[in-house]
């Protein structure tokens, strides 16, 4: 498999096909790390301050210590964004890690956590998804409870995200839509979830346990200027055939319509109106945030 771009590894950036970890790193051997999903728009980190503000708030929740400031992490991303090649857009992940050590739970044993910056070309989603929508599913697996490992954490243990995407992709499905341990709408596996009712968007709330999706916040923000009202509110299954429109949010994915929950059309089964204007307004809210470095935030 041919991969691109390139990768930093606790200060050494390489070509992607030779950034190797040790096999005794906690977030191998454990999934004991936490992560950042950032792409560019004008080749400019979209809302960085956002995803490293969530990164820190995630290892906090794992007790996991951040040994650098922003600037410094900011700093390195631009390296390996300069060492990754001519591309268009650029796909940043950031992990980090409890670090090497030996095979126990005792943060003793790993003193010096691990930071990688994986950084590639953006893949946009096929322009069919935006055209005409995608199928998503109601799947079985639940949400992770959020007293056992909080969603909030965006977590490198993702068992559980891909066991629902698994469970969706099996059943045509390009979204496994999670109910949370009581029933209600969480969030999908890999991204957050939302409907349009009577010109009202709504979100299954934090307290549902879903990752507080930094594209999820950005939405209230773009309806609040369009003078769509956008709020949170616990859903059920139920809920969904009272649906208008649906769709789907993500750094990767931006807002990608649903038109159908398990094969069953959401409202007429086209992409909705205000979907659309709500798509539309977020693309050149990022085009506009990006366009100057100093007001990216
Ligand atoms: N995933 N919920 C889950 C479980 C996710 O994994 C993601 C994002 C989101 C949306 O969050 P945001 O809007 O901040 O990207 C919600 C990223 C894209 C990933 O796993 O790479």
């Amino acid at each position: 498999m041919a991969l691109r771009g390139a990768v930093y590894v606790n200060g050494t950036i390489k070509p992607a096909d030779q950034a190797v970890v040790p096999v005794y790193d906690h977030g191998f051997l454990y999934g004991e790390g936490v992560y950042e999903t950032l792409r560019t728009y004008n080749k400019v980190p979209f809302l960085y301050d956002r995803h490293q503000a969530r990164l820190r708030a995630s290892a906090e929740r794992i007790h996991l210590d951040v040994p650098f400031t922003d600037a410094q992490l900011a700093g390195w991303i631009d390296e390996t964004v300069a060492q990754a090649g001519e591309m268009d857009e650029a796909y940043i992940r950031i992990l980090f890690t409890r670090g090497v050590g030996e095979l126990n739970y005792d943060p003793r044993s790993t003193p010096n956590p691990t930071t990688v910056i994986i950084v590639k070309p953006f893949e946009p989603p096929a322009a069919r998804v935006f055209e005409t929508g995608v199928n998503i599913c109601l799947v079985d697996i639940l949400r992770n409870h959020p007293g056992s490992v909080n969603p909030l954490i965006k977590a490198n243990n993702l068992l559980n995200n891909a066991l629902a995407m698994q469970d969706a992709n099996r059943r045509g499905g390009e979204e496994g839509l999670m109910c949370n341990y009581r029933g209600e709408l969480s969030e999908c596996a890999q991204a957050n979830f939302f409907m349009v009712r009577d010109g009202v968007v709504l979100t299954p709330p934090s307290e549902a346990g879903l990752l507080e999706g930094i594209t999820r916040a950005f939405v209230f923000e773009v309806g609040r200027d369009e003078g769509i009202e956008v709020r949170d509110e616990v859903l059920y299954p139920k809920d969904l055939e009272t649906a208008d429109e649906a769709f789907i949010t993500s750094t990767t994915r931006e807002l990608s319509p649903v038109v159908s929950i398990d094969g069953k059309p959401i409202g007429n089964g086209k992409v909705g109106a205000t979907t659309r204007k709500l798509l539309d307004s977020y693309r050149r809210k990022a085009k506009e945030l990006t366009a100057s470095r100093m007001v990216n935030g």
